[in-house]
């Protein structure tokens, strides 16, 4: 088990099998087999936004696995390989004889031309981004989108010809056959990626597939997902009771909300206050649970502890160990103290599943995020009601029972909180409380300027460093705080926020006149890579 950024526990899931919504046929859905392309989560959650469940299976799970969903349709996502690259995923051919709709994208389109006899070659030139796509014959996947239309590419091999018994819908720029289809065998295939904003049509096209080829309802909706989790979670605990550690973010929150809905009274949520906090946070997680949502809560208060293990630790990596572990001290301790509880409720995303290989097979667990966790001998139950659900759903599923925007929109914060941003020395609560004032200014300032929303992530840094300056007539050698500020999709990679100068101008001036220590304030405009988005 493991922290994830938003310090609530997750687990590794590959283990425990199929997902448990959607699964075998309970919900209309759409199987996505991930080639290995990059943007094979966002057609799965493309297909979402058209009212469709999705589940994203890696391309080697076997026709028998896809069956056994009895999915409405498939989708073959793209991929880095050639299709006549020596050991490139291959296409079992079974996959087309499923009875469902298949629809390939990219390089999910090669494999299916190849297999089934049309012509595929290496081009000399490679068709990357932006393209136009000229309609020929628009077909029922192409219905109801102009015959001119931008698409975006990206790949070498080439559709030269389609098939047998398959009609060439589309070209483009670079491609001669940019989309086919066989209505008869229900077998449909495009080059461009309609998942991506900078192809228009995209959404439209999917939208045929899914709901005109495959028949699909499209009634699926994160908020339809309320009233069957509930159902679930019943289902689940019985009469039990369950345990959820509440952080503060919104995935656990979601989680705790869900559950308390189902169970009511049975919940109980433990918030631990490590007084490695930003502004007031604590108090509103206390506010909004206790006093809002009715959620019993048992608030720990844990900030002396916290600070005295802390005392004279410099270093990041026994930092994180320190406050993972006294964390599961905490919550053995509380946990020791409630009677008979088998269930332990916890915020796992559909992309931690994904992660850690129930997706794509390939197991990539960020390994700093094993900060703590708790031990196997506590031998909870697992209730994770957000397994199925990407991050825009979850907060779908938030707004819709009610949570305030606040936390809704909460940009993910880490689980050792702002220990790891006092860098290069000693975390002391003098140094917290400068860097909780500035943090504060930060967002406001730009929560003001409508920009929180747009960022992944925005924060300061205060590293252990003084710079002179001048205020008044006296020369001051003040603390210098560090501006971060990135955009990212998930974390893996991240760009810094070209935030408006007058914005900087306006947080700098506020932080050195409303906070005394603070002497100057700098911007970091390290990207990932090389940089992380933390500093340490
Ligand atoms: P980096 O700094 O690796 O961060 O680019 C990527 C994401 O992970 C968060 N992060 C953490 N989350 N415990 C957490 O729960 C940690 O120790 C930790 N370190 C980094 C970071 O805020 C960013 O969202």
């Amino acid at each position: 088990m493991s922290l994830t950024d938003e310090g609530s526990l997750s687990t590794d899931s590959a283990a425990r099998g199929p997902l448990a919504t959607g699964g075998e046929g309970a919900t209309q859905q759409v199987v996505v087999l991930d080639y290995g392309g990059q943007y094979s989560q966002l057609i799965a959650r493309r297909v979402r936004e058209c009212g469709v469940f999705s589940t994203l299976l890696p391309h080697h799970v076997g026709p028998e696995e896809v069956a056994r969903r009895r999915p409405v349709g498939l989708i073959l996502s793209g991929g880095p390989a050639s299709v006549y690259a020596d050991g490139a995923p291959k296409l079992d051919p079974a996959l087309l004889d499923l009875g469902i709709p298949v629809l390939g994208i990219c390089y999910g389109m090669q494999l299916i031309a190849r297999e089934l006899g049309g012509r595929v070659e290496g081009a000399e030139v490679g068709e990357y981004g932006r393209s136009q796509l000229t309609v020929h014959r628009h077909g029922r996947l192409l219905a109801d989108t102009p015959e001119e239309q931008a698409c975006w590419m990206s790949h070498r091999d080439t559709v030269f010809a389609p098939p047998p018994g398959f009609e060439a819908l589309a070209s483009s720029t670079g491609s001669p056959v940019a989309a086919i289809e066989s209505v008869q065998r229900g077998i449909y295939g495009i080059q461009f990626h309609p998942e991506v904003v900078h192809t228009p049509y995209g959404q439209q096209v999917l939208r045929n597939f899914l709901i005109d080829i495959c028949g699909a309802d499209g009634s699926w909706s994160a908020r339809s997902v309320i009233e069957e989790q509930i159902e679930r979670i019943r289902e689940q605990v019985g009469d039990g009771r369950a345990l959820c550690a509440l952080s503060g973010g919104v995935d656990s929150s979601v989680a705790a909300l869900l559950v308390h809905r189902a169970i009511g009274d049975r919940l109980v949520c433990v918030f631990v206050d490590h007084g490695l906090m930003r502004k007031d946070e604590g108090a509103q997680v206390i506010s909004t649970f206790q006093d809002h949502f009715h959620v019993p809560l048992i608030a720990v208060d844990a900030e002396a502890r916290y600070l005295a293990k802390l005392a004279g630790v410099t270093d990041p990596e026994q930092k994180r160990k320190i406050i993972g572990t006294e964390f599961i001290r905490i919550f053995e301790e509380e946990a020791a103290r409630l009677d008979g509880i088998r269930f332990l409720v916890q915020g796992t995303l559909y992309s931690d599943v994904i992660e850690s290989g129930g997706g794509t097979g390939t197991a990539t667990i960020k390994s700093h995020h094993n900060v703590g966790g708790l031990p196997e001998d506590l031998e909870f139950e697992l209730v994770e009601p957000l397994r199925t659900l990407f991050k825009d759903e979850v907060r779908a599923v938030g707004a819709e029972l009610g949570m305030p925007e606040r936390l809704v929109w909460r940009q993910p914060f880490p689980g050792p909180g702002l220990a790891i941003r006092v860098v290069g020395g000693e975390v002391t609560k003098e140094k917290l409380d400068i860097l909780r004032e500035a943090d504060a200014i930060l967002q406001d300032e730009i929560r003001r300027a409508g920009l929180y929303r747009e960022l992944w992530q925005s924060f300061c840094v205060l590293p252990d460093v003084r710079a002179v300056g001048v205020q008044g007539d006296e020369r001051t050698y003040g603390n210098v705080v560090a501006i971060r500020a990135v955009t990212s999709d998930d974390a893996m990679t991240a760009d810094w926020a070209r935030l408006p100068y007058d914005l900087l101008e306006q947080i700098a001036s506020r932080m050195i006149n409303e906070i005394r220590p603070v002497g100057r304030v700098v911007l970091d405009i390290t990207s990932k890579p090389p940089g992380t988005i933390e500093w340490e």
